[in-house]
């Protein structure tokens, strides 16, 4: 772990926050979570989590609760179950096949409305359209969708046949898309013609098209007709509507081991190679759906539940597929971007669909503070009554602007701290039990034990700030990484030995309140979304004129951190002020990993600051990077460097 973290958490650990605000009293009459939870949790974990598990259908119990062989946990170990019967079937049965599942709105404003039994027929369509395929239960299916239904019908009918899917963001490139499909072996892919985004149809299929290329294990592609736009069809594609349209609508499904693979979900970690993330189905529906109950106080007959996460990320599997259709939940599903056609797109949705529940990121949180009120203000907001959070830090101007603006000062705000790994939010508020702060995660849900410790494993205790950790297992904690045990132990469990090692740092307020102070190792948060500092410098040293390259992320108004980068040219390549080379390169970082990892600025420069032993030193970039006196270098190899990277900059600054 990086050495660079202790000045930074000293720093955030100076701010102050007093503000408090307390349930209003008709909340916690009405509130689904009461202190007994705690009770229970604290009396008998493990009973308290059989407890939840027994809020699902199994077709066969459990005969143990758990098994923990650190750091490989099973949880209700000889129960059977299936996922797709927990979100569908068993609402169906109960009398629930009317209730509206998903309200969706494409961007270009065309609507689609599914109940529970519209759902239940698609889903059992598609997983009869699989099994014709030739997928059957262990195989892994790779998702590259946009936001439309047909992705949460896509992941359900895999679940529903025991395939595990593997969700890639639909924003990532071809490349992406291939290290993704054969790690995971895939044998299908599943994607659409194209989706709506900016107003515009983008396609998608060309990138798998690309993609299979090099992807022996990919015997056939499924594509999902959106758009219409002309796209080219080979020898392995099939249409969607060809092949699911004629299936018939039952489908009976067969039940898993709890212990099955539900889904694998690649996340950035501190090297070039992203982890697939590992969860299995009894514990991680278990959480998700209990989570999901308490966080979002939700009341499935009445209301109306909007995630705004893509399905490409852990927040659109947990909060918007599995824990709200567990629980019966009526959902907004909006495929496009919060600007189109206008940036009161997100209010007026709320407005149209009486939205009570919203969950969204501070990045979109602090973009609507930039575009001013009048976008919120020209709508009717007064139908929701709980806010959500979700994927960095959420600073307390956000926080407040949040409350008041959408919340108008009436809605509780959960501000929720999770990750792909732990499957399910871990540290939150509970709504009407709760007294919130301005900006901090407050503590963790029953059930969970987590600690603040510092380098030699000692909790800090109140007023302290250092590393969190989990200190027992829970239900929807990652398994493993696909196909690399030891990375797993080595990534989570080594830093301290026994514990689960987040990756974040956090203090606690004198109070004990939980506040997170974001990431120490070297993976940035954009947008509330990890992206590692190799995988970016990776790709910039993959273009000929890059011979060595150092990432860093900075603090960024909008979206959290920026991507700075620091690259030294190859000999004999000059560095043009004409930008062309720093557009050239900011376009091949897009094109190797997705936009999303693209830099938001790029330094040339003729050294890079490295320890004696040749550890590049981010820390001092990131002074750079955010304009700041440079920090302690007595470690520095070259004692001089920084004066010199501070030198080259200012005669030859490029930014966009
Ligand atoms: C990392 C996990 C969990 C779904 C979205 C991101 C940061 C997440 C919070 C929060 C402060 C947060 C952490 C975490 N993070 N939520 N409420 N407050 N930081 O999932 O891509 O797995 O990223 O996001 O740094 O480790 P992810």
């Amino acid at each position: 772990m990086s050495n660079d973290i202790s000045p930074e958490i000293s720093i955030d650990n100076l701010g102050h926050e007093d503000r408090h605000f307390a349930p209003s009293p008709e909340f916690v009459a009405q509130a689904n979570a009461t202190p007994a939870l705690f009770e229970a949790a604290k009396a008998d974990r493990l009973k308290f989590w059989e407890d939840q598990a027994s809020q699902l259908a199994w077709d066969k119990k459990w005969s143990q609760v758990l098994d923990w062989q650190l750091p490989f946990a099973k949880w209700f170990i000889g129960g059977k179950i299936n996922a797709a019967y927990n979100c569908l079937d068993r609402h169906v049965l109960e009398g629930r096949a009317d209730r509206v599942a998903y309200y969706f709105e494409g961007e270009p404003g065309d609507t689609k409305v599914y109940t529970y039994g519209d759902m239940l027929k698609e889903v059992s369509k598609a997983a009869n359209a699989l099994t014709e395929i030739g997928i059957k239960s262990g195989d892994r299916v790779a998702i590259y969708l946009p936001m439309i239904p047909e992705a949460a019908i896509a992941m359900l009918a895999c679940a529903r046949i025991g395939a595990a899917h593997s969700v890639v963001f639909g924003g990532f490139s071809a490349d992406s898309l291939v290290a993704r499909i054969n790690d995971a072996q895939a044998k299908l892919v599943i994607t659409s013609d194209g989706g709506y985004r900016r107003g515009a149809a983008m396609a998608l299929k060309p990138a798998v098209d690309e993609a299979v290329k090099s992807t022996p294990t990919v015997e056939n592609v499924l594509v999902v007709k959106r758009t219409g736009q002309e796209t080219a069809f080979g020898a392995k594609d099939i249409w969607w509507h060809e092949i699911v349209d004629r299936q018939s609508d039952k489908h009976e499904c067969e039940f898993f081991d709890s212990e099955h693979p539900l889904f694998i979900l690649y996340t950035s970690g501190t090297t070039a190679k992203p982890k697939g993330i590992l969860h299995t189905t009894g514990g991680y529906l278990t959480q998700t759906a209990f989570s999901h109950k308490m966080v979002f106080d939700i009341k499935a007959e009445k209301d109306v539940y909007w995630c705004t996460a893509d399905i490409g990320w852990i927040t659109g599997h947990s909060y918007v597929v599995y824990g709200p259709m567990i629980n019966g939940t009526t959902q907004v599903m909006y495929e496009g971007t919060p600007d189109t056609p206008s940036k009161a797109r997100v209010f007026q949705l709320i407005e149209k669909y009486k939205v009570s529940i919203l969950y969204t990121a501070p990045t979109l949180i602090r973009t609507w503070m930039k575009w001013g009120v009048e976008f919120p203000n020209s709508c009717d907001l007064t139908s929701l009554r709980l806010l959500g959070s979700v994927g960095e830090p959420i600073n307390p101007e956000a926080w407040m602007w949040y409350r008041e603006v959408i919340g108008g000062n009436r809605c509780p705000i959960v501000d929720t701290w999770w990750q792909t790994e732990t499957g399910a939010i871990l540290i939150s508020p509970l709504p009407g039990i709760t007294h919130t702060k301005p900006g901090s995660a407050m503590g963790t849900l029953p059930g969970i034990v987590a600690k603040v410790i510092d380098d030699e494993e000692r909790e800090v205790g109140n007023g302290g700030a250092g590393y969190l950790a989990l200190t027992e297992p829970w239900p929807s904690m990652l398994r493993g990484i696909w196909g690399e045990p030891e990375r797993y132990a080595e990534t989570y469990w080594s830093r301290f030995a026994g514990k689960y090692f987040a990756g974040d740092g956090a203090k606690l307020d004198d109070e004990g309140a939980i506040w997170l102070l974001g990431r120490v190792d070297d993976v940035m948060n954009v947008s509330g979304h990890r992206i590692s500092t190799t995988e970016v410098e990776s790709a910039l040293v993959s273009h000929p004129a890059v011979a060595e390259a150092a990432v860093v992320g900075a603090k960024d108004e909008m979206t959290g951190q920026g991507i700075v980068a620091f690259v030294i040219l190859r000999g004999g390549i000059e560095h043009h002020e004409g930008e062309v080379l720093n557009k050239e390169l900011r376009d091949h970082v897009a094109k190797e990993i997705g936009p999303i990892a693209k830099p938001r600025q790029i330094l040339v420069v003729n050294e890079l600051p490295k320890t004696r032993s040749g550890k590049i030193m981010r820390r001092l970039l990131r002074d750079v990077a955010e304009n700041r006196e440079t920090g302690d270098a007595t470690t520095l190899a070259d004692p001089n460097i920084m004066k010199l990277i501070r030198e080259g900059l200012n005669s030859g600054k490029s930014e966009d």
